[in-house]
């Protein structure tokens, strides 16, 4: 079955999947059933730093596995091996940045991608030449094994009070935080690794986050990596200036070496360097939650863990600890994602085309029609046939035959398929328009935030913890690489996070 098979997560289980399974006939008030679009969308933003950062607040955990021989980095000050508890980041320009800070105290052990104080947002702050000899250094690893980790979707290494750390804080780490001030990052990676030891009997290596880049906790730095080289990186002085007559106002060289590698991941980590297990996984979503109770007051319509009560998390908590301890090394995973793919990129432009409003009655069936046109049998038509046909386009017949990826998938497909068969049926140019408009809402894909392409020297810019504004959220466009930030009203408060101005 689906997600762990506890007894409790079964009778779940089985709720949703009875939720899915209704018939077309019944689809009139299960026509967008509440929460898979929102499962289909974490597993298609799963490991993207895109739909990640706009889906900033997961709700999802998956077991990951990292492959042997991958390339990792951390940054500090000290060129001596780095053990026990550590930061690690996919990408070097990540680690890098936590290698030439000039600010903030310098961490008990070294610490990697975690400091506040060590982003690019600081790094604009001119100071004066004091410690401008004081690099650090640039630590290169492969993994010594495979790494088995726990990874914690939507932007969860972003310290805000934003939700991003809801479902670490509340389910993973059981409240055990409240109370507590400040970052905490110390503290959730010593709790994290002593679980993984203790409760986990060692199934996990540690876990996987994502800020401005992807990142990793390593629980056993000795044990888990091959040390490749330790290099001395640029002085802050040489890297932190643009060569003379070029560009001299370009002061966030940090961000501006950062922000480029963080943009070239946006559609994914890339290299297979981290596979998932979508096969079973644990999502806040599938628990009959309310999980949106409080945002929609204030028009936010990103998913919150802080108004429920420990027992209504308690299933999610216990279905947590059985996926870690039960899941299966040997199995291999089904990539659920690429089948998620393939109904956004066959459909995404379609259903905006569609729903902008620009077409006649007459042209907007006849595009639905030629969409839909495989799946009919001009001899024989049956709409809700149709309908079936059309939402399996894209799951082959060798995919797993039950879980939740496959469920929400079908489900989000059938969605699509059998909106736009309504449209094409309705008479009233502006109802059709309107159901078009509803299955967006519903869908509520990542994509159609895209800038839609920008010139080599610019990124299309999102809020990123703790950098960005709300007009970056609302309307992301493309920046000059080197000056990525935005004016206005400042997305993750003015402080940027829980610990406010260190
Ligand atoms: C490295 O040392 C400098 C200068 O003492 C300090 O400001 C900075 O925070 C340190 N960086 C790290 C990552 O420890
Ligand atoms: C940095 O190093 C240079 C050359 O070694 C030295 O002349 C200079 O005084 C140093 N600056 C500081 C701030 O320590
Ligand atoms: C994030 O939280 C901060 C601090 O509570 C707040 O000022 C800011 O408006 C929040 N941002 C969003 C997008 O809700």
């Amino acid at each position: 079955m689906t997600g762990p098979t506890n007894p409790g997560a079964l009778l779940r289980t089985l709720l949703l999947l009875f939720s899915l399974h209704i018939p077309f006939i019944a689809a009139s008030e299960l026509k967008f059933p509440p929460n898979v679009n929102h499962i289909f969308n974490a597993i298609h933003s799963s490991m993207r730093q895109w739909g990640s950062s706009l889906h900033h607040n997961g709700m999802s955990f998956f077991i990951a596995t990292v492959p042997k021989g991958t390339q990792l980095y951390h940054g500090n000050n000290f060129s001596e091996p780095v053990n026990g508890i550590e930061w690690l980041a996919f990408e070097p320009e990540h680690a890098m940045v936590f290698a030439r800070s000039r600010h903030g105290p310098p961490p008990p052990a070294g610490k990697g991608p975690q400091k506040r104080s060590q982003f690019p947002l600081q790094l604009q702050d001119k100071e004066s030449g004091q410690d401008q000899n004081q690099t650090g250094w640039l630590h290169t690893y492969t993994t010594a094994k495979e790494l088995r980790l726990l990874y914690i979707d939507g932007m969860s290494a972003a310290k805000t009070e934003n939700g991003t750390l809801d479902s670490q804080d509340r389910i993973l780490l059981r409240d055990a935080l409240k109370g507590k001030f400040g970052m905490l990052e110390r503290e959730r990676a010593d709790m994290i690794c002593h679980m993984a030891q203790e409760k986990y009997k060692g199934r996990l290596d540690g876990v996987l986050r994502m800020e401005a880049g992807f990142e990793i906790i390593l629980c056993d730095f000795a044990r888990d990596l091959n040390e490749v080289r330790v290099t001395r990186v640029k002085s802050e002085d040489k890297a932190g200036h643009p060569p003379p007559g070029r560009d001299t106002e370009g002061n966030i060289d940090g961000a501006k070496l950062w922000y480029k590698a963080i943009a070239a991941r946006y559609n994914g980590i890339g290299g297979n360097r981290v596979i998932l297990e979508y096969g079973k996984f644990v999502t806040a979503y599938a628990y009959g939650l309310d999980l949106f109770r409080p945002s929609r007051s204030n028009g936010n319509s990103l998913p919150r863990l802080n108004h429920l009560v420990a027992d209504e998390l308690r299933p999610i908590r216990n279905d947590l600890d059985y996926l870690i301890l039960n899941y299966d090394t040997s199995r291999t995973s089904y990539n659920w994602q690429g089948v998620a793919d393939m109904v956004v990129q066959r459909y995404a432009h379609e259903l905006r085309y569609l729903a902008s409003g620009r077409l006649t009655l007459q042209k907007l069936h006849e595009e639905i029609e030629n969409s839909l046109g495989p799946f009919i049998d001009y001899g024989d038509r049956n709409t809700g046939l149709e309908a079936e046909e059309c939402s399996m386009q894209f799951v082959p017949a060798g995919a797993p035959t039950d879980g939740l990826a496959r469920n929400a998938i079908r489900s989000v497909s059938r969605s699509i398929c059998s909106t736009m068969i309504e449209a094409w049926k309705q008479t009233d140019h502006g109802a059709a328009v309107a159901q078009l408009r509803s299955l967006m809402d519903y869908l509520s894909w990542t994509t159609w935030k895209d800038c839609n392409g920008c010139a080599d020297n610019e990124i299309c810019v999102i809020p990123i913890w703790p950098m960005g504004t709300v007009e970056d959220y609302e309307h992301p466009q493309c920046r000059e690489a080197s000056r990525p930030s935005g004016q206005g009203r400042r997305y993750w408060g003015e402080h940027g996070g829980p610990s406010g101005s260190q």
